[in-house]
C-alpha cells in the first residue's frame, strides 16, 4: 500500500476529492491530514474519513524533530500539497526528494510566486486579459510554485468571465486531474 499525506490552509475541496478518490482503493490510503489552520476546513474532511489530523505552524516546521515524531510514523511515499500555503523548508524537501507536489491553479510560471495562491491568482488571470489559464502540477522545491512541472491542463478565459467564473473552472480540473495524477505517480514506481 502506498501512503500520502495531504496538507491544506483552506476549504480543502481538493483534499476531500483526494480522500474520496481513494477511499476504497487496495493500493493507495490517504494515512495523514495536515494543517497550519485550526479552523480549516479540511480537518472536517480528516474527521469524516476517519485519517489523522495534525496542525502545526511554521516554526514547527522547522524544529529539529518535527518529521521524525510527526511524519516518518507514518511511513509517507508521497505528500499531497492542496492549497497549503507555508513555503516547505529545505530540511522537509531533503527528507522527501521528488516526494512532495502541489497543485497550483494557473500555468505556471505565470501568476505564481509569493502571494499568489486562491483568489489572488484568479483575479490576475483576469486583470491580464488572458485567452486562457488552467492548472499546473508540480513538484515541491525551497521556492514558491518553483519546482519541476509534471502536468499542465488548460481551460479558456472568456472575455466576459467573472475572476469565480474562472476560479470555478480551474477548480473541476483540479479536482478531475489532481487524484488521477497522484496515482499514475504512486503506480509508476
Ligand atoms: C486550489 O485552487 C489550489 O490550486 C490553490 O488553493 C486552492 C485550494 O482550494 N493553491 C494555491 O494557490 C497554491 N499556490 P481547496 O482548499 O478548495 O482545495
Amino acid at each position: 500500500m502506498k501512503k500520502i499525506a495531504i496538507f491544506a490552509s483552506g476549504h480543502g475541496s481538493n483534499a476531500r476529492k483526494i480522500c474520496e478518490y481513494f477511499s476504497f482503493s487496495p493500493h493507495i490510503q490517504v494515512v495523514l491530514i495536515g494543517t497550519n489552520k485550526p479552523d480549516a476546513g479540511v480537518l472536517i474532511h480528516a474527521r469524516d474519513f476517519n485519517i489523522p489530523a495534525i496542525t502545526f505552524g511554521k516554526k514547527n516546521m522547522l524544529e529539529k524533530n518535527f518529521i521524525e515524531e510527526n511524519l516518518l510514523p507514518y511511513e509517507i511515499d508521497l505528500i499531497v500539497l492542496a492549497g497549503f500555503l507555508l513555503l516547505i523548508p529545505p530540511s522537509w524537501i531533503q527528507h522527501y526528494p521528488q516526494r512532495i507536489i502541489n497543485i497550483h491553479p494557473a500555468l505556471l510560471p505565470k501568476f505564481g510566486g509569493k502571494g499568489l495562491f486562491g483568489s489572488h491568482v484568479h483575479n490576475a488571470v483576469k486583470a491580464s486579459g488572458d485567452a486562457e489559464t488552467g492548472i499546473t502540477i508540480h513538484y515541491v522545491n525551497a521556492h514558491y510554485d518553483d519546482g519541476e512541472h509534471i502536468l499542465q491542463v488548460k481551460c479558456p478565459v472568456f472575455p466576459n468571465d467573472t475572476p469565480e467564473q474562472i476560479a470555478s473552472r480551474v477548480l473541476k480540473l483540479e479536482h478531475f486531474y489532481f487524484p488521477r495524477t497522484i496515482e499514475k505517480i504512486l503506480l509508476a514506481e
